[in-house]
């Protein structure tokens, strides 16, 4: 059920339900033939170009590991070295871009940047992230919680910490689209988009699951199967470091907070963690933590997403 005509990789809620279903399933085939060592060059002679205005360790690796290993290959473009840094206009880039390359992924600030990218683009564009939305994270986390649960809906994910936050977003959007329950605890003045709340709200009532915000971590984790949290100062937020380390303290995901889920409960984190922030080293680096399959998870999720927009 997967139309990528004409389509880019933008945020969760492009997509329908079968067609994030379908993008699981293809990723774990892909998983499955790198494993086995099985070539399996669907992108063969196709090359993506990746910019990059943020840092990144796992999106850049995972991203042009994929193409290679799908017979295509990748090319790296910080946007300091580019003349989009120097003030070209995205509209240009975007259009000159498509004229070299078979796919794009770009990693910038605000989210409508992207979609005026979008836009002018005449290849695919894939979100490696933005401010707003970290959709291929989510894909990755989705495929990671499947492999350790043997399903995804039924289950409950609690996320704990920034609301108004990419990783938030993205699992909002995720996490109700394959009918689990959701429930997101932040402090005051950090609850997530009022506007995507809205609208995970209404696919939440199509999907007969649950969408909750609260102020109370305790509530949020509540018989969780999944906690999820990410850092308290995202990129490009430094500067408010000190005042969100304030805010977020009573939101770290530790033993006593844990001890409110399951107890079989799996514990997620995109990385790069702040140990003793947002999560304590007996959490991260426990027995319940899964987050370098996560990590892992990106490669597989990633490919599946490529092949789907990218393949003729
Ligand atoms: N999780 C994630 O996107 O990591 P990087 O910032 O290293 O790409
Ligand atoms: N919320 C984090 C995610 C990093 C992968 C950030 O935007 O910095």
């Amino acid at each position: 059920p997967f139309s990528a005509e004409g389509k880019h990789f933008i945020k969760l809620s492009d997509y329908s339900t079968g067609e994030l279903l379908y993008l699981l399933d293809s990723a774990l085939e892909m998983k499955n033939l790198q494993k086995k060592g099985i070539p399996h060059p669907y992108l063969s002679g196709k090359i993506l170009g990746m910019i990059f205005e943020k840092s990144s360790t796992r999106t850049r690796v995972s991203f042009e590991v994929g193409m290679k290993q799908l017979g295509g290959d990748a090319i790296f473009l910080s946007s300091n070295d580019i003349q989009l840094g120097r003030g070209e206009t995205v509209e240009d880039t975007a259009k000159v871009l498509s004229r070299y390359l078979d796919g794009l992924m770009i990693r910038t600030f605000g989210h409508e940047t992207i979609e005026r990218f979008a836009n002018h683009a005449e290849v695919p564009v894939i979100n490696g992230l933005t401010d707003l939305h970290h959709p291929t994270q989510v894909m990755a986390d989705l495929l990671t919680i499947y492999e350790h649960k043997g399903k995804l809906a039924g289950l409950k994910l609690c996320y704990i910490g920034d609301g108004n936050n990419n990783m938030c977003h993205s699992l909002l959007e995720g996490a109700v689209s394959v009918g689990m329950d959701i429930a997101v605890a932040s402090p005051a003045g950090y609850a997530p988009n009022a506007h995507i709340l809205q609208e995970v709200k209404a696919k939440a009532n199509e999907m007969n699951v649950s969408v909750s915000f609260t102020t109370s971590a305790h509530e949020a984790a509540h018989e969780a199967d999944i906690i999820v949290t990410d850092v308290w100062t995202s990129m490009g937020q430094e500067e408010e470091a000190a005042q969100r380390l304030e805010a977020f303290t009573p939101y770290q995901v530790n033993a006593e907070l844990c001890s409110q889920a399951k107890a079989d409960f799996l514990f997620l984190h995109c990385l790069p963690a702040h140990r003793g922030e947002e999560v304590t080293a007996d959490i991260i680096d426990g027995s319940h933590s899964v987050v370098f399959d996560e990590a892992e998870n990106r490669l597989h999720a990633q490919k599946a997403i490529l092949k789907a927009l990218l393949e003729n």
